[in-house]
């Protein structure tokens, strides 16, 4: 029996083996029983009187008669300009950029170019014919809940629907994402309703998602284009995920999945979205079919979620889930309920807003720690802010209010730059678990916040990401935005709260071959079970490659994967959650300890960019980042750490300062081909040349390497490792001792970099100056 529940965090321990719940005798784990009792909120109190009124016509008409081309060079440079980008400006300004097709995330390929003039600094502008129109439906009183008196109600309301074509003719952006949409439907028209696969642990998460997104593509091109094949083709994917389709779907009793609830919050989410977006057009018997699938498999396990004392699928409601659980689960049973709030004879859905709402502003809102770094990993920011946004969104489109999810933590608005710096040139600082597959899930939350926090730098980062195209960047996006989102932006930030204490150092925010090396130290609980145990972990990119990089997640399917994070886990047992997976220093070939809880010292020259995507840095431009991470390990005295740039930000320096009574290894993990010659190794990749060297100490250090898996000593984990193939792991193996370990990284640039060797300095006389030569 699993039971080892030491802290609420550790939120997903939904199934014990075989599939049973764990039962009341978890320790620790807050029963449902404390969450049964009736809060009160301004639901319930002032009720919930609706306000029917009729859309007035002729409106739709009147705004699609001044819709015309757009005859700037902009509408055509929409989707690609080709795979190599730099070099050629024809876009500048107008367009959008390329994305790289070579990497793991398809980073956007900024131009270089010193023509700063279309560069300015974020701002919002007051182009009134790139605004949305403004909205008439403003209730005057926030604490009475009025909805919407036309449809849809969700993110989307019709005012925005009539503006849009004449948008899209004059926005690069939004055309080139309706085009993309219209595609991504076509696509998905053709392919069979999605099937239902029961995926062990994880559920039929990827299901309920892949229906999501492909009923937000369907009912968006119906509303472009008013042919009913879309209609139709919504219904048969609405069918089949209600069991009355020509495939089976699930049990009768639970079709989506209660168990796994994120599953039944997302199905519910993609009935909400299909009900409100295609309201005007469903016949009556289709809605109360849409209505009762809805209350059988999503809003009456939802109401049990809350308030049955006996069932477990409501973990996620207790205080302290801050994560993307409490997130995804209020969310979408928020949509579901305000999209048939009218019409739902069970009651269900607004009982459900009178706990929905409460909950998520006192959880899910709360993720973001006072530095905006998510609360669980950088991947589950992904799921955690999508979900945040699409509920702050729908009540305030369907209600004229977001009921306080987006100030009720003043750091949320911070989210976006955690997002921005935990972003490299090649991929994210990906540490921990990675999450399932994203489907509906994107970074466009950035263009969400961007208007809602009045950060237009965020919006103008995620324009050009890859998974930028999708419905919701319809109706979030603002076109009067202008400028670029790095003029003006530090190449340096620290993000200081004591749970992830990490740091981004950069040399350029637009060139894909910028240096870039992020490290964390943080304590070890208290992310949802989602983290490694990995304090002094980093990641280090340069020249367009990931030189040491992370392995991601491990068995989702093992049961006892996220039941626990005390010292004795089985999570603590796979190589990809063991300190000995991941970039940092091993002591006496034992993890780390769960409890840490480092001290961090950081400064910065405080570069920034400017206009100019071609990042001129100034020979004195560091930036330096240590940890006491001694906290973390058995049989260490002292162990601290740091990392430093070099050279205008050419070179890294890492340097552990040990005193440890057992062993000690410096690990690093590389897909690079590594040859060694004594102190120093030479990592090839994708072409590019890395050479490594130890400075210090300089006798009996030297390199060697390894396969990325357990060492022979190490327990044995409950299901198999999983392969990390073409993974090298650079080690540097030293005796129990005291030691000044210093690596320094020298990418090999091509131009003409001259390469300096610092001195050696204490971490603690590290200063911005102290390696000046
Ligand atoms: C949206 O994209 C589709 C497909 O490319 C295109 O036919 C349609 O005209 C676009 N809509 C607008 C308003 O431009
Ligand atoms: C949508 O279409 C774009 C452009 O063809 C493609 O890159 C992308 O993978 C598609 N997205 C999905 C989820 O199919
Ligand atoms: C779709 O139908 C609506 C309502 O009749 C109309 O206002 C709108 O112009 C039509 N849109 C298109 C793209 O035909
Ligand atoms: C599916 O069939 C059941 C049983 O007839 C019915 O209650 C439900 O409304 C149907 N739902 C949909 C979406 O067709
Ligand atoms: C609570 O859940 C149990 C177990 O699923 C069920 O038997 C019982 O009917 C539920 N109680 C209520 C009041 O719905
Ligand atoms: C929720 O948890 C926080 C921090 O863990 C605590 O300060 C707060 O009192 C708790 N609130 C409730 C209602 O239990
Ligand atoms: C190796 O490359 C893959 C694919 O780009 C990436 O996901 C992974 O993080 C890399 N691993 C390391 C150790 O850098
Ligand atoms: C290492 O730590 C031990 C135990 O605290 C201490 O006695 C010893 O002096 C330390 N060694 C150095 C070189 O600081
Ligand atoms: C380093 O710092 C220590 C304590 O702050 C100081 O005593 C020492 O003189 C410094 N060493 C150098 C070389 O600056």
């Amino acid at each position: 029996m699993a039971t080892q529940y030491d802290n609420l965090n550790n939120g997903h321990q939904v199934y014990g083996s075989g599939g049973a719940y764990y039962n009341e005798s978890s320790q620790g784990f807050i029963t449902p029983a404390k969450h049964a009792k009736k809060r009160t909120s301004n639901w319930i109190k002032f009720g919930i009187p609706v306000l029917l009124l009729v859309i007035a016509g002729g409106v739709v008409g009147a705004i699609l008669a001044t819709r015309k081309k757009s005859s700037s060079s902009s509408s055509s440079s929409s989707s690609s300009s080709g795979s190599s980008g730099s070099g050629s400006n024809e876009k500048i300004g107008s367009g959008r950029f390329a994305t790289a097709t070579n990497s793991e995330f398809m980073m956007p390929i900024y131009p270089s170019t010193t023509d700063t003039a279309a560069f300015s600094s974020p701002t919002f502008t007051s182009n009134n014919a790139l605004a949305w129109p403004s909205d008439s439906f403003a209730p005057s009183n926030p604490d009475v809940l009025t909805t919407r008196p036309d449809r849809p109600r969700l993110i989307a309301p019709a005012y925005k629907w009539a503006a849009l074509p004449s948008l899209i003719a004059q926005d690069p952006y939004l055309s080139a994402w309706n085009d993309t949409i219209f595609l991504n439907a076509t696509q998905y028209y053709n392919l069979p309703p999605v099937a239902y696969v029961m995926d062990g642990p994880s559920g039929i998460l990827d299901n309920a998602r892949e229906v999501k997104m492909r009923i937000k593509a369907f009912a968006y091109v119906y509303r472009m284009t008013n042919d009913t094949k879309w209609v139709d083709r919504t219904w048969a994917e609405l069918q089949n995920a209600a069991g009355n389709g020509t495939t089976p779907f699930g049990p009768d009793d639970d079709k989506w999945n209660s168990a796994h609830f994120l599953d039944t919050a997302e199905f519910s989410a993609a009935f909400g979205i299909a009900y409100d977006w295609l309201y005007d057009i469903w016949q009556p018997e289709q809605k109360s079919k849409i209505i009762s699938t809805l209350i059988t498999y999503g809003l009456e396990p939802g109401i049990q979620a809350y308030t049955n004392a006996t069932v477990y699928t409501g973990w996620w409601k207790s205080n302290g889930t801050l994560g993307n659980w409490n997130c995804v689960c209020n969310g979408g049973l928020t949509m579901a309920s305000l999209a048939i709030l009218e019409d739902d004879w069970s009651g269900l859905a607004k009982q459900l807003l009178a706990l929905t709402v409460d909950n998520a502003k006192q959880n899910c809102a709360m993720a973001p720690s006072d530095d905006g770094t998510w609360a669980e990993t950088a991947n589950y920011w992904y799921f955690g802010t999508t979900a945040h946004a699409e509920m702050a969104s729908s009540l305030m489109t369907a209600t004229g209010s977001h009921y306080g999810l987006l100030d009720v933590n003043p750091n949320f608005a911070n989210t976006g730059d955690f997002h921005m710096y935990v972003t490299g040139p090649t991929s994210l600082f990906n540490w921990g678990d990675h999450g399932p597959n994203k489907f509906s899930t994107t970074a466009n939350s950035m263009i969400f916040y961007a208007e809602q926090f009045k950060q237009p730098q965020y919006a103008l980062f995620q324009r050009d990401q890859r998974d930028a195209p999708e419905p919701w960047s319809m109706f979030w996006y603002d076109a009067t935005i202008k400028g670029a989102f790095w003029n003006g932006k530090a190449l340096d930030h620290f993000f200081d709260n004591g749970l992830d204490q990490w740091s981004s150092m950069r040399s350029s925010w637009t060139d894909n071959n910028a240096l870039y090396v992020a490290m964390k130290a943080g304590k070890n609980l208290g992310h949802q079970t989602h983290n490694d145990l990995d304090v002094g972990d980093f990641v280090l990119d340069a020249m367009g490659t990931r030189w040491a990089g992370e392995l991601g997640s491990a068995d989702y399917r093992a049961p006892t994967y996220f039941s626990s994070d005390i010292q004795t886990a089985d999570r603590w047992k796979w190589y990809r959650k063991m300190t000995e997976g991941q970039n940092t220093i091993l002591i006496g070939q034992t993890n780390q300890d769960v409890n840490a809880a480092p001290t961090i010292k950081h400064d910065s020259s405080g570069t920034t960019q400017g206009s100019s995507t071609v990042m001129d840095v100034p020979k004195d431009s560091t930036a330096f980042f240590t940890t006491d991470m001694t906290s973390a390990y058995f049989n260490a005295p002292s162990v601290k750490r740091g990392v430093r740039l070099l050279n205008g930000r050419k070179q890294v320096l890492i340097q552990d300062e040990i005193n440890s009574s057992q062993p000690v290894m410096w690990r690093m993990h590389t897909n690079a081909t590594v040859s060694l010659s004594g102190t120093s190794a030479t990592l090839t990749l994708d072409g590019q040349t890395m050479q490594v060297s130890i400075l210090s100490p300089s006798d009996g250090a030297t390199f060697s390497t390894s396969a990325a898996k357990r060492l022979d000593s190490d327990v044995v984990p409950p299901t198999p490792d999983q392969d990390n193939p073409g993974v090298t792991v650079l080690i540097v193996s030293l005796p129990a001792g005291t030691y000044n370990l210093q690596v320094l990284f020298n990418p090999q640039w091509k131009d003409s970099t001259t390469f300096v060797t610092p001195p050696s300095v204490d971490l603690d006389n590290w200063t911005l100056r102290s390696h000046d030569s």
